[in-house]
């Protein structure tokens, strides 16, 4: 154990500009003294099977943790005392780092400091914006459309063009993202035991209950399940809106059945239910953001996280009202409007909170491995 009078020290250096890779490992040496929270999630076993820990560990335990807060209002060295412990804030502060370090291609790693909400309402307000005005120079932003066929006012083919290589980019930044993530520290194989407790753990949010089922802290040191459910309704809901495009896309490539469909279709019932889903819980997710405790998570990075909730939730309300008024001649102004906010949500992925899903579930998946390997007190990873 270190003396107190250099971890006091080093406390201090904090404030004066420590790495936040460097403070994690200042910290996790006093909880791995310490272990009081070692219910609480996955990180403090993964820390309990290190005696140092190099960047590449750093990063895995940041992306393991949740954020869940439960560590801060349960610690006797958070702020006041001089040890100035706070897990969750030097945790969040490293996954920004994470995400800019691993970010391809590297140069645009930068973006994750900007791509804040002013940013996100910038670009979907523009985006939306220009197709508006395309639409009004071409003699169509107003107008019932014959069976709400909406090809005829945004051919399938433009609307694959413009989609197509801006999700395709998103997908394969985040993709080389996370196999480099990976890389720096590998795990070993994957058995199937392994993979299925990772995918569960991610799709159950299992480390946002506190370790004991209450759920997580938000505004204080009580515990509420409001931010659990909150995620749930916004993951599952995209995950339904995905499929419903998924779908119509395989109704219209292999069956060549053609949109619009009815509001009782699969696709049409799968995107409804999914943004009403999402729309509830990015409210939810919103209003409980506002509300966190200041001390919980890092305040430098609340603008990344509410540009998403807004882009989640624009892409909601704008696919709902479209569906909604689609007999009506306003559908040209409401499908440019709804195109330009998901095009904006698809340009940001990469580079912004989205990032959060995958490098967390890489780090579930490296965890389910490690802690079926026997235990060996190593240095680190290398
Ligand atoms: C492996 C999959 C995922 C996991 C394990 C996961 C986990 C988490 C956790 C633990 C948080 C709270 C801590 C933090 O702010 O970082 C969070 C925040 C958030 N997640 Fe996810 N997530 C996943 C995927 C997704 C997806 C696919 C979406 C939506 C498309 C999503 C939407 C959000 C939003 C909007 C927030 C911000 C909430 C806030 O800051 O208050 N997540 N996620
Ligand atoms: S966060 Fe505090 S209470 Fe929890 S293990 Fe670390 S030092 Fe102990
Ligand atoms: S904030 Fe929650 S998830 Fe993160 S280390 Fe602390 S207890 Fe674990």
């Amino acid at each position: 154990m270190q003396p107190l009078e250099s971890l006091v020290k080093e406390a201090t250096a904090l404030a004066a500009g420590t790495p936040p890779e460097a403070e994690v490992a200042r910290v996790l040496q006093i909880c791995n003294a310490c272990r009081y929270c070692e219910g609480f999630c996955a990180v403090f076993p993964a820390m309990t099977r290190r005696l140092a820990f190099p960047p590449a560990d750093v990063h895995f335990l940041a992306n393991l943790c949740h954020n869940c807060g439960a560590c801060l209002h349960a610690c006797q060295y958070a702020p006041p005392h001089e040890f100035q412990l706070n897990v969750p804030r030097a945790m969040a502060q490293v996954r920004k780092h994470t995400y800019q370090d691993y970010a391809w291609p590297p140069a645009l790693g930068s973006l994750y400091a900007r791509n804040g909400l002013a940013l996100s309402l910038a670009l979907a307000a523009g985006l939306a914006l220009f197709l508006v005005l395309a639409l009004a120079l071409n003699g169509t932003l107003w107008g019932a459309v014959p069976g709400a066929d909406f090809y005829r006012i945004f051919p399938h083919n433009l609307m694959v063009a413009l989609f197509a290589p801006v999700f395709g980019f998103a997908m394969l930044a985040l993709g080389i993202g996370v196999v480099r993530f990976w890389r720096a520290a590998p795990p070993g194989s994957a058995s199937r035991a392994a993979v299925a407790e990772a995918a569960h753990d991610a799709l159950s949010l299992k480390y946002l209950d506190g370790g004991h089922g209450d759920g997580c802290n938000n505004e204080d040191d009580a515990f509420t399940l409001a931010r659990r459910r909150a995620h749930h309704a916004t993951f599952y809901g995209f995950m339904l809106c995905f499929a419903a495009t998924s779908l119509a896309t395989v109704y219209h490539y292999a069956f060549d059945w053609v949109a619009p469909y009815a509001y009782t279709s699969l696709p049409k019932l799968l995107g409804t239910v999914g943004g009403v889903l999402m729309t509830i819980g990015t409210v939810a997710l919103w209003r409980l953001n506002r509300r966190r405790h200041p001390l919980q998570g890092d305040p430098a990075q609340q603008t990344m996280d509410r540009g998403f909730i807004a882009l989640l939730f624009g892409t909601a309300v704008t696919g709902l009202v479209l569906t909604a008024l689609r007999a009506t001649p306003a559908l040209p102004l409401l499908l440019a409007v709804h195109l330009g906010v998901v095009l904006a949500l698809f340009a940001t992925m990469p580079y912004g909170k989205f990032a959060h899903g995958v490098f967390r579930g890489a780090a579930l998946l490296k965890w389910a491995i490690e802690k079926r390997q026997p235990l060996k007190l190593s240095l680190g990873s290398e």
